[in-house]
């Protein structure tokens, strides 16, 4: 059956309503917004004949999303974080703002106020005995090279069952999660434990819709960074381990070539001993820079809900 009835008087009189255009308080953006929202998902329901039962499937698919917390999962899943990237590096393009190491997602297992520390942090617990050591290193610059001291880099990661302190009960206060202070050399150094990739909870809603679309729900071996330094654009990237069976078959999109990063095996004992070490471990290097801009409103991530952002420390 095929019914066209969005454009008659009844449908559009209805969205105004729906969205209090006849109606004095209320917020005049989000009347616009859900305007258009309402008036695009009518659309659809219109163009792609959804049949009732397909809509209820939909509303109660959203409320378990909800219950299982993971709205922020599908996001990035269904594209929506790359897609804002997107349009944040078209701003900076626009701004004269380009440039410097790029952004990448920042998704949704940052927890604020890890410990900070100068030029040097252990990460990790000491509780994965076995596990591969990684030696996270590099230089934070400008864009013409110079060196950045007391530069902040919030760096966090996953461990190696791809999960994450404090969303992972089982892991140890902020477990693989430090802020570093860059050096007089802009440099900055971590020891750590290789992660692994996350993978969306397999009996999640997330999960249930990628099963539909014939996607998994993997992410690569991945770290995630926030650079921060007055002066200087704040930014949010990652990089992708290369050799990782999904580092370029990102769930969540946030694999860029230019960060995608080699992890090399050291065997040398010289600088094994150089990092405080007695075994072969795995180096990952990553050099930063960051674009110059007198806009205050840049030098800061920007808001969102993040797990304990805002509390005392
Ligand atoms: C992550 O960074 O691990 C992540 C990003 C997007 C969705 C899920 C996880
Ligand atoms: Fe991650």
């Amino acid at each position: 059956m095929t019914v066209k009835t969005m454009q008659t008087a009844e449908v559009q009189d209805l969205l105004e309503k729906v969205a209090g255009f006849n109606k004095e308080g209320g917020n005049e953006r989000v009347k616009t917004i859900v305007h258009r929202l309402m008036h695009d998902v009518f659309q659809i329901i219109e163009d792609l004949d959804v049949t009732p039962d397909e809509f209820w499937q939909a509303v109660y698919y959203v409320n378990e999303l909800g219950q299982n917390g993971e709205a922020a999962l599908l996001a990035p899943g269904l594209g929506m974080d790359k897609y804002l990237d997107i349009r944040l590096d078209a701003e900076d393009e626009q701004a004269g703002l380009s440039g410097g190491t790029p952004r990448t997602i920042e998704g949704p297992l940052y927890v604020a106020g890890a410990p900070q520390s100068e030029a040097f942090a252990r990460m990790d617990d000491g509780s994965d005995e076995t596990a591969e050591i990684m030696i996270l290193t590099g230089q934070v610059t400008d864009e013409n090279g110079q060196p950045l001291a007391n530069a902040v880099v919030d760096v966090w990661h996953a461990d190696r069952k791809g999960a994450y302190s404090y969303f992972d009960q089982s892991q140890s206060e902020y477990n693989l999660r430090r802020r570093i202070v860059t050096d007089e050399n802009g440099r900055y150094t971590a020891r750590s434990i290789i992660p692994s990739g996350y993978g969306c909870p397999p009996e999640g809603s997330t999960q249930q819709l990628l099963n539909l679309l014939g996607r998994h729900g993997n992410r690569p071996a991945h770290i995630h960074f926030f650079i921060s330094k007055p002066g200087f654009k704040h930014l949010t990237t990652q990089i992708n381990l290369a050799g990782d069976a999904y580092t370029y078959d990102d769930f969540a999109f946030a694999t860029r070539d230019e960060l995608v990063v080699d992890a090399n095996r050291i065997e040398d004992h010289a600088e094994a001993e150089a990092y405080g070490l007695n075994k072969p471990f795995t180096k990952v290097e990553f050099n930063i820079q960051l674009v110059r801009t007198d806009k205050s409103e840049l030098q800061s991530r920007h808001e969102r809900k993040r797990a304990l952002e805002g509390e005392p420390a």
